[in-house]
């Protein structure tokens, strides 16, 4: 029997738009969005700073039990660990940075790259992250890269800290954004970069309204009906 699951692949580096235009895409489409930007920082609230100079197995101990689901479908998806709704303090900097290292670890990969196959098993979703188009989903029915400079991603960025009371140094951030990027496309497992057969969409130039028409328009190209 064909599989008529839709997968939707979103890629890009921080602060290029994924998450808006994922939820979005995810609501338009009636299907579940899963963040697995989330997923690692999760692991990295879960391991702890320390976590990157432990042996292998330690770290595979500490992630043996640490299971996901998801709740609900569109942009009201919930991310669940063990259960449990991902809470805020996992959106903090410091959180991104751990981890975006500990996501340069062999270990911590294939354990949420399996986590990450598994709900992509239970039914159609939009999902966001580095490597989904290139090793989590490469069957994925559409696959989509989005990009934008470092500096329109650290001003996007301030201005959502912003608009949530957090106001913060824009030198800062963007120094962040280029940390991680660094960091992220330069790893030896699973790098950031394009699928060969993804869209790649410069957002820089682009409102979000913009970007959303631009992926319905290939989505709804040899669209197939969710699963
Ligand atoms: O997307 P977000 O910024 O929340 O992701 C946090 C970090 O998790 C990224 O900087 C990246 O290093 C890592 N990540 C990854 N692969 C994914 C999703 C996130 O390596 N699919």
């Amino acid at each position: 029997m064909p599989d008529s699951r839709l997968v939707v692949t979103i890629d890009g580096p921080a602060g290029a738009g994924k998450t808006t235009l994922a939820r979005r895409v995810a609501a338009a489409l009636g299907v579940a969005y899963l963040d697995t930007g989330a997923m690692f920082r999760v692991a990295a609230l879960r391991l702890g700073p320390d976590a990157p100079s432990w042996p292998g197995p330690a770290i595979g101990e500490a992630l043996a039990g640490l299971s996901f689901s998801l709740r609900g479908a569109g942009s009201d998806t919930e991310l669940l660990a063990c259960g449990e709704s991902a809470g805020d303090e996992i959106r903090t900097e410091a959180v991104g940075y751990l981890a975006s290292t500990l996501a340069t670890l062999p270990r911590v990969r294939a354990f949420l790259r399996q986590a990450q196959k598994d709900l992509g098993q239970r039914g159609s979703l939009v999902a966001e992250g580095r490597d989904m188009g290139t090793v989590v989903f490469p069957d994925a029915s559409h696959k989509f890269f989005l990009d934008a400079s470092p500096e329109v991603r650290a001003a996007r960025r301030t201005a959502q800290l912003a608009a949530m009371g957090k106001p913060a140094d824009p030198d800062e951030i963007l120094a962040d954004i280029r940390r991680r990027d660094e960091q992220d496309r330069n790893r030896a497992e699973a790098p950031l970069r394009p699928a060969p057969d993804a869209v790649i969409i410069d957002t820089s130039a682009l409102d979000v309204d913009g970007v959303f028409a631009a992926i319905m328009d290939h989505v709804g190209q040899g669209r197939r009906a969710p699963a």
